[in-house]
């Protein structure tokens, strides 16, 4: 009788762990991808099913748009099976370059390994096949670094594609419970062309300015920074909006709002400011710092936004316009050490409304749709030499030209989108956690609400 070989046993004493460690991979290999799967959106479903056939059909389509190397038999195989009994020739094989894909909601990026004579140059060469192989509108083509080449494939038109802010979902539900974002927090907002993320964030970032002729979509972006503020215990707001436009939803949470037209007001605001940034100027020397990098609920962020600033700056009282003018450079120059944020909203933000000194310290730009270059210029004084502009008639609502600290250029940027019934529904979430800092100005807002409650 035959003695199982000795490892036999050995073996056998490991199989319950070795049965458990290919059940956790296999396991692991299908629950996460399902798990991702279903917590995507549908966009994103669109782009992984995509992915999935794209990964099926790879060898028929790489072999078809000559992106294979054949890899012939090596002296050695052919002097082995010569000596050999059967003399059977060895074959060549086609080797494909390696692919791994990455869903999102414009659509999917592959990589691939370069192989020998399939570089970058043959991939480029090979866009039109993979463009309608993969059935896409457009694809990108990068080498991110040697060896590896990167398709970046749109399936949707990034500024074309209408985004919705994750704070909320589509019935305006509030995804982020109040006060779990911090003045740190990334604020996403926006996709440039490509696809790609525009953030900014409070605690490390600029002053900033947002400008567009009417419907543009500056309250929509300037609503997605204040929703943010809004669910940060550590950010307080102050919003100055002669219109009404962007201040009403945020008008029971912000810690001070002014919706009046007149310069005074406005004034008083920013001398508060002032007095601000000289009470912590003395905690400063008490700190021995000279600078706020760190915010609490008992030292916030100010996050100051000013809408249609030339309201206040071309007020028809000089002296007044010329006082509000001065109150914002100093606020505005000074302010950030002290934890100040400013950012300023206007159709026009030309030369009589902020002067350089102002605006050379507003280095967060975006500029949605204007009307003529020189509009254009008042944000991105070296526009000219640019590719992109904001000049252009065609360009939609929400999409605009932003330069953010991240972005190596001012880039083409579509905004998330935010609609002010959404920021009513964040604003509801949070006074019912914290209540209000103030009552809504009766009977102006609150009219349409007692009309509803009258007719239910
Ligand atoms: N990113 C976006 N995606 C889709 N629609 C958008 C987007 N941004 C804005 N819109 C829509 O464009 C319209 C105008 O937007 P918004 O009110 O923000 O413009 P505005 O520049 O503030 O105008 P105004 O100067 O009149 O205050 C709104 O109906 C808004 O829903
Ligand atoms: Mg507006």
């Amino acid at each position: 009788m035959l003695n199982p070989p000795d490892f036999v046993p050995v073996i056998t004493g490991y199989l319950p762990a070795i049965g458990f460690a290919a059940g956790s991979i296999a396991v692991t290999a299908t629950v996460l991808p399902a798990t991702r799967y279903i917590r995507a959106d549908k966009d994103v479903r669109r782009s992984i099913r995509r992915a999935y056939v794209i990964r099926r059909g790879w060898a028929s389509l790489a072999t078809m748009s000559g992106l294979t190397v054949t890899k012939e038999p090596s002296q050695l195989s052919m002097a082995a099976s010569q000596l050999g009994e059967k003399q059977q020739q060895p074959k060549a094989r086609k080797i494909y370059p390696a692919i791994k894909t990455r869903p999102d909601r414009f659509g999917f990026t592959v990589t691939a390994r370069t192989l020998p004579k399939v570089g970058l140059t043959q991939w480029q060469a090979a866009e039109e096949d993979l463009r309608n192989g993969w059935r896409v509108e457009r694809v990108k083509i990068t080498q991110p670094k040697p060896g590896l080449v990167a398709v970046r494939a749109f399936m949707r038109e990034p500024l074309e594609a209408v985004v919705h802010s994750g704070l909320v979902d589509q019935t305006g539900k509030l995804h982020v419970k109040p006060g779990s974002l911090r003045a740190n927090s990334e604020i996403l907002l926006g996709h440039t062309e490509d696809g790609e993320p525009v953030t900014i964030n409070l605690a490390t970032g600029s002053h900033g300015a947002i400008q567009g002729v009417t419907r543009s979509g500056k309250s929509n972006t300037a609503n997605t920074i204040f929703a943010h503020a809004a669910l940060m215990p550590d950010v307080r707001m102050v919003i100055v909006d002669p219109n009404l436009g962007s201040v009403a939803p945020w008008w029971r949470t912000a810690h001070t709002v002014s919706a009046s037209s007149s310069p005074e007001e406005a004034c008083t605001v920013l001398e508060e400011l002032r007095a601000e940034m000289e009470r912590r100027q003395g905690i400063f020397w008490a700190a021995r710092t000279d600078k706020l990098v760190d915010f609490t609920p008992e030292m916030p962020l100010i996050l100051l936004a000013v809408d249609e600033v030339s309201n206040f700056t071309n007020w028809p009282d000089r002296k007044l316009a010329d006082r509000f003018r001065m109150l914002l450079q100093a606020v505005t120059s000074q302010g950030h050490k002290f934890g100040i944020r400013v950012w300023l909203l206007g159709q026009k933000l030309e030369a009589n409304v902020l002067n350089t000194a102002t605006r050379t310290n507003l280095t967060s730009r975006i500029c949605h749709r204007v009307d003529t270059v020189e509009d254009y210029l008042h944000m991105f004084p070296d526009g000219r030499h640019l590719e992109v502009t904001a000049a252009e008639r065609s360009m939609p609502e929400g999409v605009g030209i932003a330069s953010v600290p991240g972005l190596v250029t001012p880039s083409r940027m579509r905004s998330v989108y935010l609609p002010a019934e959404h920021c009513w529904a964040i604003a509801d979430a949070i006074v019912e956690v914290s209540g209000e800092v103030r009552p809504l100005p009766a009977p102006k807002l609150t009219l349409a609400k007692e009309a509803a409650l009258r007719a239910a």
